[in-house]
């Protein structure tokens, strides 16, 4: 099994197929951390990595001048007796102090994984696959239980951990700080990837060394962000795609983040992950319990691919589990950019007509077509029909829609009020607030306060009503700015700082009401395109739009980021037209399409416009992804081959995981006169197979020609390319020939 424990030396040992996390208690009653890393035989003589000795300035325990918490690693580090590191958790007393020492009372193991409690979780529905481990630490003076919690997977190289808080006394104490997981590691040196952006520009690669000191990324926008991901992995600075080992942390949590590694003053390093612990406390009172968000911890000595493989597989398979987990998704047209706020019933069927004769699967009618939303300074909260854009109502058109063969998508921004609306006239106080101070606007918008559960009721009851109205399979759910003025003067003045969080809780219980009620409805989660990426979001929304960017080029830089943990099954990406309405920059018909076809492909322009060509080559595209692609996006792996962030191109490949069918796309983003040849290694391709190779390119190359190359060649050769201009692309379709294994490549030529 995946957890086996010493008993005499109380020492837990967590395997994954190619990795093990070790902990153990000391004989002074702390938990200590031993190991995480490729995989191991259990063994007593781990515990030899425990620093047992004290140093200049480093206190020890009372008399005991053998150790210090300062040089101890530990899995859940506190505050205040001499361990002068960032801590995992920080709690206030009735007493006003906050020195806490909390040390092992007892552990329990499960088959499976629990599920939590009011936050999304990773799921494990068959018994066999995880196994997870309690342990219990008590604080003896003010009776606080602190228990950690892990899973591990029989196979996937990942460790699930989350903490729970209960406060067994009869006083009140308030947590400050109440991070998900730390993890010490004893050696150095290190390099540190995180995924910075903006809007428009999300999840750039940055990878940076650590030294001593503390570097961080953290969210203090309410929602994960566009500013940062809560990712971060900790890799050798020698480690590639390929090779080298990683140590990666992801939190399933779309509010205010924190994660940090720390290289302290012995060159130990502490990383940790959680809610961000800035303008937030919670007030614990006697007998109740404070759940953390879940950290996903993942390992890979084989690189950036390994790591990203375990978190794709892991997402795919156990955090999103409705109805749409094992469909295939819809290719869509969405009428924003085509449209924008006007548009009127003819328009809107117009182009689901053309785009029903493309062979696309689903219209979306996004943003203004209710009450005054003729721009964006009105009218988010009444969704009530516009009567003099859709005269005969949402049902009506979505019928006309389905009747000319799309299913129908609407678009909602249900967290956000306009001052300009029935809804905030009647209840200014629904809004996020601080008493005495006035409210700042994002977007002409203000936020409604989902920490209220009459707030809350209120949405689930609202779109309830809209998404009865009509044939509603899809609905791209929005929000469009950040969250200030963090306050619910609802709440008693010593919980005010629950706000931030208690807001995520409200937003996941309407998510998890809504997505119960409405379960064939597809949800994409939208905030101004990927400001809220997050494992949160996707528990209950199988896919996010991934930016409001649209270009391709800087696409295919967006989603190579975004890939790093996420995997393109759960991105949306949209042909668009060009000049592109972000840019300005004219990529050419082909680069759209292979950009938006590496993820759940659609459109979003006037596809009634399209000229003959244009309509004819976009069948074409469709026809490929349906019969093709659609299953190696969804379902197969994907490999980055070229750094976008690096170099002037892109590359990447989907392959079926088995090696016999695969797909490699290939976009110039910045090209030279006289451009050096680009060769494009393959992976994880069968050595002594032989692939037939369609490419896909400029009519001269004749596109339907199959070539025959052998695996072996592919992956050390590699497939090659002259970039001829910027938006130069290619894609190559290779089927490997199961009827001969060559002996030799002069054959696989032959
Ligand atoms: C922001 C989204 O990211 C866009 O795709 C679009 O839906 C607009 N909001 C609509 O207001």
């Amino acid at each position: 099994m995946p957890i086996e424990i010493d008993r005499d030396h109380l020492i837990f040992h967590l395997n994954g197929p190619d990795s093990s996390y070790v902990m153990a208690i000391t004989p002074q009653g702390y938990l200590a951390h031993l190991y995480w890393g490729k995989r191991l035989a259990a063994s007593p003589t781990l515990l030899r990595v425990l620093p047992l000795m004290s140093r200049p300035f480093s206190v020890t325990r009372e008399r005991d001048s053998s150790w210090s918490l300062d040089l101890l690693p530990q899995e859940y580090p506190g505050l205040g007796h001499g361990d002068l590191r960032a801590p995992a958790y920080q709690v206030l007393l009735d007493d006003g102090t906050m020195v806490l020492d909390p040390k092992y009372q007892t552990h329990r193991v499960m088959a499976g994984k629990p599920t939590l409690n009011q936050l999304p979780h990773i799921r494990v529905e068959s018994s066999e696959m995880a196994e997870s481990l309690e342990i219990e630490l008590e604080d003896s003076y003010s009776q606080l239980h602190i228990t950690l919690l892990y899973t591990v997977f029989t196979h996937l190289d990942v460790v699930v951990r989350s903490v729970r808080f209960v406060n067994h006394s009869g006083h009140s104490m308030r947590i400050l700080r109440a991070l998900s997981a730390t993890v010490d590691f004893l050696e150095h040196p290190w390099d540190i990837i995180s995924l910075p952006g903006a809007w428009g520009r999300e999840r750039v690669i940055q990878r940076s060394p650590l030294g001593q000191g503390m570097i961080s990324a953290e969210s203090r926008c309410g929602i994960s962000s566009h500013q940062a991901n809560p990712f971060w992995a900790m890799l050798s600075p020698d480690t590639t795609e390929e090779t080298g080992e990683v140590f990666a942390f992801n939190l399933v949590y779309s509010g205010n983040f924190l994660v940090f590694s720390e290289m302290d003053q012995y060159h130990q390093v502490r990383s940790g992950i959680g809610i961000n612990p800035l303008d937030f406390s919670w007030l614990l009172e006697p007998h109740e319990t404070f759940q953390t968000p879940e950290a996903v911890l993942v390992y890979s000595d084989k690189g950036l691919e390994t790591m990203s493989w375990n978190f794709h597989a892991l997402y795919g398979e156990h955090l999103n589990q409705g109805q749409w987990q094992h469909r295939e998704r819809p290719i869509v047209i969405n009428n924003w950019e085509a449209t924008y706020f006007s548009f009127t019933e003819e328009k809107l069927l117009d182009i689901a007509k053309a785009a029903a004769n493309l062979g696309i699967e689903l219209f979306v009618l996004d943003d203004g077509w209710f009450a005054q939303r003729n721009d964006d300074r009105h009218s988010l909260g009444d969704y009530e029909v516009n009567l003099e854009k859709l005269p005969r109502g949402l049902g009506v058109l979505a019928e006309e829609i389905n009747r000319r063969g799309l299913a129908f998508g609407l678009w909602v921004e249900p967290e956000m009020v306009s001052p300009d609306s029935d809804l905030y006239r009647q209840h200014p106080d629904w809004c996020l607030q601080v008493s005495h101070r006035a409210s700042s606007w994002g977007r002409n918008q203000l936020v409604l306060d989902l920490s209220r559960e009459d707030v809350q009721n209120w949405i689930i009851k609202t779109l309830s009503k809209v998404f009865q109205k009509a044939n509603i399979a899809y609905v791209k759910w929005d929000m469009n700015r950040s969250l200030t003025e963090m306050g619910s003067p609802w709440l008693p003045e010593k919980r005010r700082q629950e706000t931030a969080h208690r807001y995520v809780l409200g937003l996941y219980r309407i998510l998890d009401v809504l997505t119960g009620l409405f379960p064939q409805i597809l949800f994409e989660g939208c905030s101004g395109g990927g400001g809220r990426f997050d494992p949160g979001i996707l528990y209950y929304m199988p896919q996010i739009w991934t930016s409001d960017t649209t270009d391709a080029a800087e696409r295919a830089k967006i989603q190579y980021g975004t890939s790093v943990v996420y995997p393109p099954a759960v991105m949306t990406a949209h042909v668009s037209g060009v000049p592109n309405h972000q840019l300005g920059r004219i990529m050419p018909w082909d680069a759209r399409h292979w950009m938006a076809m590496s993820a759940n492909f659609g459109y979003e322009l006037d596809l009634a416009a399209l000229t003959p060509n244009e309509r004819t080559e976009a069948i074409e595209y469709i026809q490929f992804y349906k019969n093709t692609l659609r299953k190696l996006v969804q379902w197969g792996r994907f490999s980055r081959l070229q750094d976008p962030f690096t170099t002037g191109g892109v590359s990447w490949m989907f392959s079926d995981g088995e090696g016999n069918e695969i797909v490699v796309i290939y976009l110039c983003l910045r090209t030279e006169v006289n451009s050096i040849r680009t060769w494009i290694k393959l992976r994880h391709l069968h050595p002594a197979a032989r692939y037939h190779i369609r490419c896909f390119g400029e009519k001269q190359e004749a596109q339907d020609s199959w070539v025959v190359l052998g695996g072996d060649e592919l992956m050390s050769v590699g497939l090659s390319v002259w970039p001829g201009y910027d938006g130069f692309a290619r894609a190559w379709h290779l089927i490997r020939d199961k009827k001969r294994v060559a002996p030799d490549s002069n054959d696989l030529l032959s």
